[in-house]
C-alpha cells in the first residue's frame, strides 16, 4: 500500500468517526427535557413507590444511600454527585431544575454529563416528582 492510499484509508476513517460522532450528538439529545414536569406535578403513592425503587436500583450507586453523594460508584467520578443534604444547594435550586436533571441528566442543566439522563422518566412526571420530593427530603432538619 502506497502512503497516498494509507492516507485516503485515513481519511476515510475520520470522516467515518466524525459521522459516527454527530450521530451520536443527535440521537443522544434528551428528546423531551422540555415537556417537563411542572413543579408540583401530581404524585401518587404508586408513582413513590416507583420512585423509591428506581432510588434503590439506579441513583443510590451514584447518590447513596441518603443522598449524601456518597454512593459506591461516585468513588471513581471526576465530578462529585450532588450531596442532597447540602442545605446552600436545596435553597438554590428550582424543583424544575430537578426534574431537567432527572428527565434529561446533568448536561441539560449546565452540569456534569455523569449525571446520566433518564429518558423513560419523561413520559411519567409522578414519578420524577416523587424523586423530586425524596431529594427534597434528604435536606438537613433546619438547625
Ligand atoms: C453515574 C452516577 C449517577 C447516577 C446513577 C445518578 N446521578 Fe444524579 N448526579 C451525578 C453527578 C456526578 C451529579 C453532579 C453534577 C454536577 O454537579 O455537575 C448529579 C447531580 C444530580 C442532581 C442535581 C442537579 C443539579 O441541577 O444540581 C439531581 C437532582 C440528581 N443528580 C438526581 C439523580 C436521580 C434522581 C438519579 C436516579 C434516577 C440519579 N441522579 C442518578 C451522578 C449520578
Amino acid at each position: 500500500m502506497t502512503s497516498a492510499e494509507l492516507l485516503r484509508h485515513f481519511w476515510w476513517l475520520c470522516r467515518i468517526a466524525a459521522a459516527l460522532f454527530l450521530a451520536w450528538l443527535l440521537l443522544s439529545r434528551p428528546a423531551s427535557a422540555d415537556s417537563l414536569p411542572a413543579a408540583g406535578a401530581a404524585t401518587s403513592d404508586a408513582d413513590r413507590a416507583e420512585a423509591r425503587e428506581i432510588w434503590a436500583s439506579t441513583c443510590i450507586s451514584c447518590h447513596g444511600e441518603n443522598g449524601r453523594g456518597d454512593g459506591i460508584a461516585a468513588m471513581g467520578l471526576p465530578a462529585k454527585p450532588q450531596n442532597f443534604a447540602d442545605p446552600t444547594w436545596q435553597a438554590k435550586v428550582g424543583n424544575d431544575e430537578i426534574a431537567r436533571a432527572i428527565v434529561g441528566g446533568g448536561a441539560v442543566v449546565r452540569k456534569s454529563p455523569l449525571m446520566p439522563a433518564n429518558p423513560a422518566l419523561a413520559s411519567k412526571p409522578g414519578v420524577v416528582a416523587a424523586l423530586r420530593e425524596m431529594i427534597r427530603g434528604f435536606a438537613k432538619p433546619a438547625a
